[in-house]
């Protein structure tokens, strides 16, 4: 059994596909045995309780210092012993000491096809919005190992979608997560619960 958390910060459609997949059986043999969300109004945390699953919020507004957010996040962490840690739309820097700590098994959707769009001040919408600027034709998302970088480590699947003429960084937005992240994120998960490399 491969136990996982599932970090998030926002509204967690991907922790839903997570969940989908796993109640669908296309994801076997794992448990989500918790979600960290930093954000205490993020709709992510209903799902999670919507499903019976175990939800901790850990917001830095509530410490005095990063260095004790990170504390208290890692502490969180080391408590719910995952396998694997999923970042699904979490919008947090993780600090080198959980990096290392937990090396080829952090994951994260980032929703653009790495190199592109990617790095320090590339989350959410912005990323979309940068893509219509530079006037790509073809986006997608892609599933990626997390190390000290910022959207550098090893990548583990990516999806391509293409960009339309009157797209605005909403609609892209809505059709990268549909036709890609919604299906990689899982599909990854799945490859390392059966016995892929972690
Ligand atoms: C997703 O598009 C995810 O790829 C992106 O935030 C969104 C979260 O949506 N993540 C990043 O930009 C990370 N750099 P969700 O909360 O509905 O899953």
């Amino acid at each position: 059994m491969l136990n996982i958390v599932v970090c998030v910060s926002g509204g967690g459609t991907n922790l839903q596909a997570i969940i989908d997949n796993i109640e669908n059986k296309n994801i076997r043999n794992t448990q989500i045995r918790g979600v960290i969300c930093n954000n205490a109004g993020a709709y992510a945390l209903k799902r999670a309780e919507n499903a019976g699953i175990p939800a901790f919020c850990i917001s830095p507004k509530v410490y005095g210092s990063r260095e004790e957010f990170n504390q208290a996040f890692l502490q969180k962490l080391q408590e719910l012993a995952p396998d694997l840690i999923v970042l699904a739309g979490f919008l947090v820097i993780l600090p080198e000491q959980m990096t290392k700590l937990y090396e080829n098994r952090i994951i994260n959707i980032h929703p653009s096809l790495i190199p592109s769009f990617c790095g320090k001040g590339y989350y959410g919408l912005k990323v979309h919005e940068a893509a219509l600027a530079r006037g790509v034709k073809i986006t997608g998302a892609t599933v990626h190992f997390v190390d000290e970088g910022t959207d550098t480590g090893r990548i583990i699947l990516q999806k391509a979608v293409e960009v339309l003429e009157d797209d605005t960084p909403e609609s892209l937005q809505r059709r990268v997560m549909e036709q890609a992240e919604w299906v990689i994120l899982p599909q990854a998960i799945s490859q390392l619960a059966s016995g892929g490399d972690l």
